[in-house]
């Protein structure tokens, strides 16, 4: 039996309203025929996911969809050292090896890595075919699988590669975060937060409230936590869909998070700690310029910290080398780093002019 709790709507511009697109929240979607007939009648489709999600939940999607159906499993590497374009082709393989054809849908079982590759290359798949989004890992369902960024990794830098491909839906089903390992599911909050940091201060308070009910998995609490992420990341992507400007508030962390990743190099921390880090740089160069208060930045940290996030730097980073990591970010433009600072707390501004000082104040704490 499943439950649709919450259902938001991704409403991409007046030119793209073919491409507008819900997001269904619930528990035991993946169970749920009706849903999968909804969005895509009797259609062919190329399941994919990862030897860790597929053996947890493939089961479930492939009796939902039924078994008049052509279905194609195609289970990848886990891993973001596998994102790239030789798995990719593992995907294509398949597709073609079955011949499937453009209507064929693909839908992505698994967290960010299994879907910004599933939906770069149903991008690609004979110039285009539609994909689902089924996200399994919290960071994945409140932040990768909504606004339709996909692509792979390249070894001259992380998502190099990709392309703008709204899904046909994303269905959330709350229920996998049981499996989630406790990490996965921290670096997932650090995503949530960042979303009442730049959007919505009320949001912030209601987290800062029920952090408890966080930390023991409450399913209510983190139904409402994803809905609320959704919504201000839909509202986001609607009014700046490719990322002419708006949606940069989305990096809040990140600038600062992408060196960390790649100075410790990849996988040593997760993007979602990384994130959590940068954050506090940020909000701590925010405070610094009087555009926050200090205590607005204990609260994060607090926050952050019981889920046992990181919230400094790592010690071998200092200002000049997170400035030489962040002049290599693709986010870089016309040879300026672009940092998401908080001009209060709920709203960010996009600002170019830090200096290395302030870095060096932040990074120390
Ligand atoms: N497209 C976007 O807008 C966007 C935004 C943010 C991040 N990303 C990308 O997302 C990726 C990170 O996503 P992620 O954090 O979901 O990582 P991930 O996809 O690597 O998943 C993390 C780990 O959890 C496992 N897992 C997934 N679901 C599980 C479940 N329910 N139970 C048990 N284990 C499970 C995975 O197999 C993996 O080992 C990065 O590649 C990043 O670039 C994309």
């Amino acid at each position: 039996m499943s439950t649709r709790i919450h259902t938001l709507h991704v409403n991409l511009a007046a030119t793209a309203r073919d491409r507008s697109y819900p997001i269904v929240i619930g528990q035991g979607l993946l169970a749920d025929s009706a849903l999968f007939t909804d969005f895509i009648g009797d259609r062919p489709v190329v399941l994919v996911s990862n030897e860790t999600v597929a053996p947890l939940y493939a089961d479930r999607v492939r009796m939902a969809l039924g078994e008049a159906r052509q279905v194609s499993e195609v289970i990848l590497p886990d891993g973001e050292a596998f994102k790239n374009l030789e798995t990719l082709n593992h995907i294509f393989t398949a597709a073609l090896t079955d011949r499937h054809e453009r209507r064929s849908v693909f839908i992505a079982l698994g967290g960010g890595v299994v879907g910004d590759m599933t939906g770069f290359a149903a991008a690609c798949y004979m110039r285009g075919a539609d994909f689902l989004q089924l996200p399994t890992t919290l960071l994945a369902q409140v932040d990768s699988s909504v606004g339709g960024k996909t692509g792979v990794n390249h070894s001259a830098g992380k998502n190099m590669i990709g392309a703008f491909h709204q899904p046909l839906g994303v269905f959330i089903d709350v229920d996998t975060l049981h499996s989630l390992p406790e990490r996965e599911f921290a670096a997932g909050v650090a995503e949530v937060i960042k979303y009442g940091c730049i959007y919505d201060t009320a949001f912030f308070h209601w987290l800062i409230e029920a952090r408890t009910k966080l930390l023991a998995r409450d399913q209510a609490v983190i139904a409402e936590a994803i809905e609320r992420s959704c919504a201000i990341k839909a509202e986001v992507v609607a009014q700046d869909e490719r990322e002419g400007g708006l949606r940069a508030i989305l990096n809040f962390g990140h600038t600062f998070g992408h060196a960390i990743e790649h100075v410790q190099g990849y996988g040593a921390w997760l993007h979602g700690e990384a994130v959590a880090a940068g954050m506090v740089i940020a909000a701590r160069i925010s405070a610094n310029r009087g555009w926050i208060l200090p205590n607005e930045v204990a609260t994060l940290e607090d926050f952050l910290t019981s889920f046992k996030l990181p919230v400094s730097a790592p010690s071998n980073m200092d200002a000049e080398v997170f400035l030489a990591a962040m002049s290599s970010d693709k986010k870089v433009s016309h040879g300026t780093i672009r940092y998401v600072l908080l001009s209060e707390l709920g709203k960010a501004s996009i600002v170019d002019d830090i200096s290395q000082d302030e870095i060096t104040i932040a990074v120390r704490g």
